[in-house]
């Protein structure tokens, strides 16, 4: 199966560059209704909105509404998890957990979501309750390979300001404990440092997307490209062999 990642889109109404974020998942959205083959499902790995508001929502839903594919949304730091899952239902399928956890059923791969937000603070957060969701949702799935989306790099990113994502050291290595204890994990898509970059949890691909808003990407970038929105497409397919390729959205004519 086909996954296109985009991830960070911090749409903000009154934000000077505002407009550009807007443009920026519009294009890039664009860019993966022009695919062939088609992908079979977008990820979005969270920071939909930059402030949680519910009028951001409405302008990313409205947005979100032009793609040809499915869209399922994982919650970042930014966002107001009872915002996004009033706002965006239709892309966070209901799941009666209390995070913002859930699965998706209905492809070669199973989908997990995994919220590792807080209001406590912006990096990620892993608890025993957290745990048990996404054990939960991991164990309920057949033997299919699964590939989890979350707006947090369980790993270390040394590249940047902060190399730690989560609250502590011990959360972390909690989470990757979790996500490697039924070995069928196939790989983990991640956004928050909005830049690209990957690691690994064991035999566990972690692949981080740039942020979708262009002026808000890390990372050196040629004059030429800083214009040009960025995201990843994963082909991974039942026997858990993963493909990642960055696509760059054409330039704006
Ligand atoms: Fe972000």
């Amino acid at each position: 199966m086909i996954i296109a990642q985009i991830t960070d889109t911090h749409i903000a109404h009154g934000a000077p560059d505002a407009d550009r974020r807007a443009s920026d998942l519009e294009r890039t959205l664009a860019d993966i209704n022009s695919l062939d083959p088609a992908p079979d499902v977008i990820i979005h790995t969270g920071d939909v909105v930059h402030g949680g508001r519910r009028e951001d929502y409405a302008a990313a839903a409205s947005l979100l509404a032009t793609a040809r594919a499915p869209i399922y949304v994982a919650p970042g730091n930014r966002d107001d998890r009872e915002n996004l899952r009033h706002s965006l239902s239709r892309w966070v399928p209901a799941s009666g957990l209390g995070f913002l956890d859930y699965a998706v059923e209905d492809f070669p791969v199973r989908l997990v979501a995994f919220d590792t937000t807080t209001s406590a603070s912006n990096r990620g957060d892993f608890s025993a309750a957290r745990d048990r969701e996404l054990t939960a949702l991991i164990e309920a799935g057949d033997q299919r390979p699964i590939a989890v989306f979350m707006h947090h790099p369980p790993v270390t990113v040394t590249v940047g300001p902060d190399p730690l994502n989560f609250v502590t050291p011990e959360a972390m290595a909690d989470l990757q404990r979790s996500l490697e204890r039924s070995g069928r994990v196939a790989a983990v898509f991640c956004g928050h440092v909005h830049r690209s970059t990957w690691g690994r949890i064991g035999d566990i691909p972690v692949i981080v997307a740039p942020c979708t808003a262009t002026t808000l990407r890390k990372g050196d970038y040629p004059p030429q490209m800083q214009s040009q929105p960025v995201y990843h497409l994963h082909r991974l397919n039942s026997a858990s062999e993963l493909v990642t390729e960055v696509r760059i959205v054409a330039a704006a004519t």
